[in-house]
């Protein structure tokens, strides 16, 4: 225990801007990104040892690592309400949502509790970091990283997501055990959703700096061995097909609001004399037809636009404060000159093609050529340096400074 507490913090890495795809990673367990995809993502499990070599590096010359984030501080965070948090009893399974008070949360060394929080990457750059590590992965796909802190035995009980997820231990131990069953039943007289039958297949004990990587469906079972012990999880999402063509199709019939030439109404004078009056009558069906061909509407670019501003929505519980971002536009275009420009931990951005999609809006299209830059950059690389030249104070980039989801 005095090496636990004695242990310095790991201090992640930002990984470079551009990744090399092609190259071996200790973090994939010496495969490149690419292999990876190939072979493993949203296919098999894969466990890494070492995924973290500075780890083991430190061990060895007696320097131990521990969790860039100490449970004292995740303690703070889990009674901030604007932070999504659980806690989870085993024996019996039993759980209640956040925030909590220091003192509702078991000690690290009593047994069978685990905390959970979401959207770590918000609330400490060390997480936001470990994401920089999987931009192979296109950002469309990502949701959060999910930090659990355990006492001994704690876990959520054997479980499947439906989602893949890269599982880093980074304090303690914990004890996994998967199995790729066909039943995913759950046990219906239980509050968490928990495996009726958890058939274990495979079993390890992963150390700070192990990674077990799952694509969906896989039912496993995390157990903590030691006091404090931290998973931090990098989650990844994957909607219904129903849902992305509900949330486009509705973008794209609000989209249809400024067209003018649909504001004319329908006209039938090549209507015909008719004995099946309850049809819908074929001329209405023609003209409806060449609408949709001459809109596009028949084609999947038209709803390519409102797939990405849907994809690029931050997550439900997302709260940006601008208040500290209260530059006027003058001052912002000299800050803009000497500082980096970041999006908040929690802003969404996605391309598509050149067109930026920012926390759902289209920031692009209809904006000045260095603005466009701007967001290009922002969206590739996750940052913007240099200046803006010409500066109109009602510009996209500046609403989202002043909305709090771009930081300086
Ligand atoms: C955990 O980190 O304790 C649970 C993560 C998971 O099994 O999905
Ligand atoms: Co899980």
């Amino acid at each position: 225990m005095t090496a636990f507490y004695l242990s310095k913090p790991y201090d992640p890495p930002q990984a470079p801007q551009n990744l090399l795809l092609d190259r071996p990673w200790a973090l994939l367990g010496g495969a490149s990104p690419q292999q990876f995809m190939k072979s493993h993502w949203h296919k098999k499990p894969l466990l890494v040892r070492g995924a973290i070599p500075a780890f083991e590096l430190s061990k060895q010359v007696g320097e131990p690592l521990d969790s860039a984030i100490s449970a004292e501080e995740l303690f703070k965070i889990a009674s901030d309400d604007a932070v999504e948090s659980r806690l989870i009893k085993a024996k019996p399974w039993g759980f209640a949502d956040g925030p909590f008070k220091k003192k509702s949360i078991p000690s690290l060394e009593s047994p069978d509790w685990t905390l959970l929080l979401q959207g770590m990457e918000a609330r400490h750059p060390a997480a936001a970091k470990i994401l920089s590590w999987f931009r192979f992965i296109p950002d469309a796909r990502l949701d959060d990283l999910m930090i659990s802190i355990a006492g001994p035995g704690g876990g959520v009980g054997p479980h499947f997501d439906s989602y893949d997820v890269f599982l880093i231990q980074m304090s303690g131990r914990r004890r996994w055990r998967i199995s790729e069953q066909k039943d995913l039943t759950l046990n219906p007289h239980l509050p968490l959703k928990i495996l009726q039958d958890f058939k274990v297949e495979q079993e390890w004990v992963l150390e700070p700096g192990d990674m077990l990587y799952l694509p969906p469906h896989i039912a496993h079972d995390g157990v903590a061995l030691d006091p404090g012990c931290q998973t931090w999880s990098v989650g990844f999402r994957a909607q219904s097909y129903k849902e992305i063509l509900q949330e486009g199709l509705w973008r794209l019939a609000e989209s249809l609001e400024g067209i003018l030439e649909l504001e004319k109404r329908f006209a039938d004078p090549k209507q015909k004399a008719t004995n099946q009056a309850e049809q819908l009558p074929e001329e209405m069906i023609k003209q409806l037809e060449q609408k949709l061909k001459s809109l596009k509407l028949d084609r999947v670019e038209t709803f390519l636009p409102g797939i990405a501003a849907y994809l690029s929505e931050p997550k439900p519980q997302t709260y940006f404060d601008g208040s500290k971002n209260n530059l006027s536009p003058e001052e912002f275009q000299r800050q803009i000159a000497k500082h980096v420009l970041e999006p908040h931990p929690q802003t969404r951005l996605l391309a598509l093609g050149e067109k930026i999609y920012c926390n759902g809006e289209d920031v692009t299209t209809g904006q000045s050529s260095p603005i466009q830059i701007a967001w290009c950059s922002l969206a590739a690389n996750r940052q913007f340096k240099g200046g803006l030249g010409r500066f109109q104070a009602d510009n996209s980039l500046f609403e989202a400074f002043e909305a709090g989801w771009l930081v300086f």
